[in-house]
């Protein structure tokens, strides 16, 4: 074996310590040495790029074939910084220290793109130091992600036009609603803005924010189930006809629950109409026992509904309408919901125009 009786550095490397300093201890370093060959034939069929690295000077002690593969370069007796091994995509040197900001101890992992003779490609880097003896070693593994961050991303692409598509849909059925609905001329998009600020302003999720601005635009898609000719009468309706125009919740309900949508966009169409006092309709319920997504939705439409300017009528001014939402606070409206809605139309809340996107 090459290595001369004195050679501690070399010996505690070993894991063998001062004792091994004698010639009796041969055949145990050979054992260990062909470990060590045998670990080398494991770690150079591995996939993953790997590098033993001396810290803090960044030499690199052994890599192995897919290491060696990333750059091109043969296995030759010297030894070579990392660097030399791994370029960025600009072509410039990469360090540990470029890899991950301040390789300090404890594992480290990050996406790094790499330029290697496949072209630029992004690899999971993982590094690991430990200290063995008096030396530093690190560990410093690159797996090739650059696949599986591929289909993730065409992945999220796919998703994302889906959801686009989505959402044009039912802004296009909205859309139909209110080219049916002469009576009321009622801008869903409008409601729908308005509820979405309020779900903001009461703090809900992102998640429960999205399903309040598809219900509110949903909430009367029954309209397209009430006879035309009820809906083209300007003025006050008779009864028998506010009888068959209050049948559009459940008929929005039917509509929405034969296409499988969700139970609050199913609440928002059905409930509404509903009032806090049981004064509402189709089913008279009262407090609680209205869905709090129709209480938003119900108060937001009814807001619209007074700003809004109606071939019959004129539209209420700002400081009518919130005089007439102070006034149902509690009795025709949930009271949370209607402070909310005050604050807002108290700091100036718009409705959007014909090509406001919001
Ligand atoms: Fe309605």
């Amino acid at each position: 074996m090459p290595f001369k009786d004195d050679d501690s550095e070399f010996l505690a490397l070993m894991g063998l310590g001062e004792k091994s300093s004698k010639k009796s201890h041969y055949p145990e370093l050979r054992k260990r040495l062909f470990e060590l060959e045998r670990l080398g034939d494991v770690l150079d069929h591995a996939g993953d790029a790997i590098f033993l690295i001396s810290l803090p000077d960044g030499t690199v002690e052994f890599s192995n074939k897919a290491a060696l593969g990333l750059t091109g370069l043969e296995r030759t007796a010297g030894k070579r910084k990392l660097w030399e091994y791994l370029k960025a995509p600009d072509g410039s040197a990469v360090t540990l220290t470029s890899l991950f900001n301040s390789p300090s101890p404890g594992e480290r992992r990050e996406i790094v793109s790499l330029r290697t003779g496949r072209g630029t490609r992004r690899y999971e880097a993982s590094f690991q130091s430990v200290a063995r003896g008096s030396q530093m070693l690190g560990t410093l593994i690159l797996r090739d992600q650059e696949e599986r961050i591929l289909t993730e991303e065409r992945l999220a692409e796919t998703l994302k036009t889906v959801e686009e598509e989505r959402v044009r849909t039912v802004r296009l059925t909205a859309s139909l609603v209110e080219m049916k609905d002469t009576y009321t001329g009622q801008n869903q998009r409008g409601v729908a803005c308005l509820a979405r600020d309020i779900g903001l302003r009461l703090g809900l999720p992102d998640g429960e924010i999205d399903v309040l601005a598809t219900a509110s635009l949903l909430h009367d898609v029954g309209m397209m189930g009430i006879p035309t000719e009820i809906l083209f009468i300007p003025g006050p309706l008779r009864p028998m006809d506010r009888k068959l125009m209050q049948e559009h919740p459940k008929i929005g309900w039917n509509l929405l629950a034969r296409e499988g949508f969700s139970e609050p966009i199913l609440e928002g169409a059905l409930r509404h109409h509903e009032r806090m006092d049981g004064t509402g309709y189709p089913d008279g319920l009262s407090g609680e026992d209205i869905p709090f997504i129709a209480r938003v939705i119900g108060l937001a439409d009814v807001v619209e509904a007074m700003m809004t300017h109606r071939p019959y009528r004129t539209a209420h001014s700002r400081e009518s309408t919130i005089r007439e939402l102070a006034e149902g606070r509690g009795t025709l409206y949930d009271p949370t919901v209607t402070d909310v809605c005050l604050s807002l139309l108290e700091e100036g809340f718009s409705f959007p125009r014909e090509n406001d996107n919001r």
